[in-house]
C-alpha cells in the first residue's frame, strides 16, 4: 500500500458521544467531515455538543475563534450513508457495540466507497479479525479506538488484525499526531490493552460497593486522591454509561473468563435504567450541568 496522506474527507458513522467526538477532532484537524445517523434528533444534538466544545477550547485559548467556525463548517450531517458523498479517504464507525450492525455497516461502506478507503471501527473491545469477516478487503480495516471525552485525551489507540495492512500502522501513528493525540499500538485483543484494564478496575470498584467495603465516593477518591487518576472508576463508568461498560464486561466474561463476570449491581442499574450522566443517575446522581455529581452515590444496592 503507498503511503497515504492525512484524509482530506471522512465520514464518521454514528453521531452519538464518541461519533461526535471523533468528526469534531477530524474537522478540528483540517478533514471535510460527513457525519452520518439515522436518527435526525441525534445528529440535532451532536452538533450542539461539537459547537460547544469548539466554543470551550477557544475560550481557552487552545483553538483560533475562526478556526473553531471553519471546523464547524467542515461538518456536514447526513441521514444516511447514501445522502453522504462517496469518496472518502477514511471511515470510521461508532455505531452501538453490536457486531452484527457493525459488519452490516462496514459491508455498505465497502460497497460504496473507492477499494483504498480505510475502514476503521471505534470499537472498545469487539474483535477486528471478527469484524473484518464481513468484508471482502480487511487489509485497509482497522480499529482506531478513542476515548471519551475525544476532544481531551490524548490517547488513540491502534488495533491491527490479522489482516490489517503493516503499512497502515505508520499511517495511524501520523493520523493520531494531526489529532494531536498519541497513538499506542494493539494487537487484536479482547479488550486490547484500554478496555480490559480499565473495565477490570471498574468491576472490582463494584464489587467493593457491593460488599460494603466503602462508599462510591471513598472508593473514587482512594484512585483519585491515592493513585492520581482523573476520576475514580465508578464515576467514570458514570461517565462513560453502564450499559456499554456491561456490554463489554460481558463480552469479556465470554472470551477471557470468570474475573469479567458482571457485578450483580452493575446488571441491576442497567436493567433500572440507571445508565449513568447520560439518565441523570448511575452510582452517582447528575444534574445537567456542572459535569460533577449532585451528591454521594449510595452504597450496596
Ligand atoms: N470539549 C472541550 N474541552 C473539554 C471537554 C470537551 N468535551 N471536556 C472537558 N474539557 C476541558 C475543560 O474545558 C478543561 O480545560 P482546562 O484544563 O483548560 O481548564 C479540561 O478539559 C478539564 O475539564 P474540567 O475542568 O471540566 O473537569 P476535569 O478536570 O474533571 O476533567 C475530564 C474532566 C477530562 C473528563 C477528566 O475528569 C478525565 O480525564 N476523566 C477521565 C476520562 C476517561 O478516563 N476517559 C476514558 C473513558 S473510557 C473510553 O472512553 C473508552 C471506551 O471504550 C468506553
Amino acid at each position: 500500500m503507498e503511503a497515504r496522506p492525512f484524509p482530506s474527507r471522512a465520514l464518521v458513522l454514528g453521531a452519538g458521544t464518541m461519533g461526535h467526538g471523533i468528526a469534531q477532532v477530524l474537522a478540528a484537524a483540517g478533514a471535510e467531515v460527513e457525519l452520518v445517523d439515522t436518527d435526525a434528533a441525534a445528529l440535532e444534538r451532536a452538533l450542539g455538543r461539537i459547537r460547544s466544545s469548539l466554543e470551550r477550547l477557544a475560550a481557552k485559548g487552545r483553538i483560533e475563534a475562526a478556526e473553531a467556525e471553519a471546523a464547524l463548517g467542515r461538518i456536514r450531517p447526513r441521514r444516511s450513508l447514501e445522502e453522504a458523498t462517496p469518496q472518502a479517504e477514511l471511515a470510521i464507525e461508532a455505531v452501538p457495540e453490536d457486531p452484527a450492525l457493525k459488519k452490516e455497516l462496514l459491508r455498505r461502506l465497502e460497497e460504496v466507497l473507492p477499494p483504498e478507503s480505510v475502514l476503521a471501527t471505534n470499537t472498545s473491545s469487539l474483535s477486528i479479525d471478527a469484524l473484518a469477516e464481513a468484508l471482502d478487503r480487511p487489509e485497509r480495516f482497522l480499529g482506531l479506538h478513542f476515548f471519551n471525552p475525544v476532544p481531551v485525551m490524548a490517547l488513540l489507540e491502534v488495533v491491527t488484525g490479522r489482516a490489517t495492512d503493516p503499512a497502515l500502522v505508520p499511517w495511524a501513528r501520523e493520523l493520531a499526531a494531526r489529532l494531536g493525540k498519541e497513538p499506542v499500538v494493539v494487537r487484536d485483543a479482547p479488550g486490547f490493552a484500554s478496555s480490559r484494564l480499565g473495565v477490570a478496575l471498574a468491576l472490582e470498584a463494584m464489587r467493593m460497593l457491593e460488599e460494603g467495603v466503602a462508599s462510591a465516593e471513598d472508593i473514587d477518591r482512594a484512585m483519585e486522591l491515592g493513585y492520581r487518576h482523573p476520576m475514580g472508576p465508578l464515576r467514570l463508568t458514570d461517565l462513560v454509561g453502564l450499559d456499554v461498560r456491561l456490554g463489554i464486561a460481558r463480552y469479556l466474561e465470554s472470551t477471557l473468563g470468570e474475573r469479567f463476570r458482571p457485578p450483580a449491581i452493575l446488571v441491576r442499574r442497567v436493567e433500572e435504567g440507571r445508565l449513568g450522566r447520560k439518565t441523570g443517575e448511575g452510582f452517582y446522581r447528575w444534574e445537567e450541568e456542572p459535569a460533577a455529581p449532585a451528591r454521594e452515590g449510595s452504597q450496596g444496592a
